[in-house]
């Protein structure tokens, strides 16, 4: 899954999410129903499995600038311990300074104090989590990660390890995304082929089946995996190809086009968000599907 076509748009790597984590950060901010809608469902699923208010330590894997935070704080504070500690790691120092901007903000506004002021940002590949002590995480969570990492088994010993025994994890991916498919009208007007990302149904991250399976060789135990859906609102249809154009799956589509190719696509993605994704109440919503995966570590 994800973009595989070069290079420079390697998002395996740290270097590659660094730069793109200016573009990221504003779509992952201003479409940010799909972060939301994601980290309730899994924050819903890790407080069914293991109370929050049995919280030891919260870690938030590919935590980018802090969205799993903030809807932690609106919807759990009451269920949190006054005691715990809430870390939030990411390959990606751009994505940790965003996420220390926006504990500043939050702190010097007042707002959720308690919580972001709890926040350990730390830079950490999620393969490599070596200062986090072994048996010292009660929750981990990692929202659409996972499956762009390039040894998801070493990641999940590492998170395996990094549990308390008994402790819990919850992910996600995407099976079905309606913005790439959107994206894909470009193809209809420019004349030569351009490497879209695909998602086959034959990985096994696209699948319910397949993200048990994941979680079940790692060696967590009462393992479960559903599929939810999330939409993104658009608010500016003539916005909407430049900004999307910039996301990690599709820079490598966006280097490949001249500007006035991609003016032309634009054009062609905004028909189609037109015509085919405006609400009854004219609205501009886009569906995704999704999994959501969730294990715990055995107890001692
Ligand atoms: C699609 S973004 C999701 C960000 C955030 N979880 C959210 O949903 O708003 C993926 C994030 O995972 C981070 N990431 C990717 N591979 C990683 C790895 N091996 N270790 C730690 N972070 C990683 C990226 O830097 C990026 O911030």
């Amino acid at each position: 899954m994800g973009d595989s076509t070069a290079k420079d748009h390697d998002y395996t790597k740290s270097s590659a999410w660094d730069a793109a984590a200016a573009a990221t950060i504003h779509c992952m901010t201003k479409y940010n129903s799909v972060s939301r809608s994601a980290y309730s469902t899994i924050f819903q699923g890790l407080e069914v499995n293991r109370p929050f208010s049995n919280a030891t330590t919260i870690l938030d894997i590919g935590c980018g600038p802090g969205i799993g935070i903030e809807v932690l704080s609106e919807s759990f504070s009451k269920d949190l311990p006054a005691e715990f500690v809430l870390k939030a790691i990411d390959f990606s120092p751009a994505m940790i300074q965003a996420l220390e901007g926006a504990k500043l903000n939050y702190i010097n506004k007042g707002i959720a104090k308690e919580i972001w002021s709890k926040v350990k940002g730390e830079v950490l590949d999620v393969t490599k989590m070596n200062t986090i002590a072994s048996g010292s995480v009660s929750h981990a969570l990692a929202n659409y990660v996972l499956f762009g990492v390039s040894d998801s088994s070493m990641a999940f010993q590492e998170i395996l390890r990094v549990l308390e025994p008994g402790g819990v994890v919850a992910m996600t991916s995407f099976s079905k995304v309606g913005w790439i498919d959107c994206m894909g009208s470009i193809k209809g007007v420019i004349d030569r082929e351009l490497k879209f990302p695909t998602m086959s149904p034959t990985d096994p991250w696209t699948t319910v089946d397949g993200v048990k399976q994941k979680l079940d060789t790692a060696g967590f135990i009462d393992t479960h995996a559903g599929e939810f859906e999330v939409v993104m609102e658009v608010d500016s249809i003539k916005e909407f190809p430049y900004d999307m154009m910039d996301v990690p799956s599709l820079s490598a589509v966006r280097s490949a086009l001249t500007p006035e190719e991609m003016d032309r696509g634009a054009a062609a993605v905004t028909d189609t968000l037109r015509n085919n994704y405006t609400t009854k109440d004219g609205k501009i919503k886009i569906p995704a599907s999704c999994i959501v995966g969730w294990g715990r570590r055995k107890p001692s």
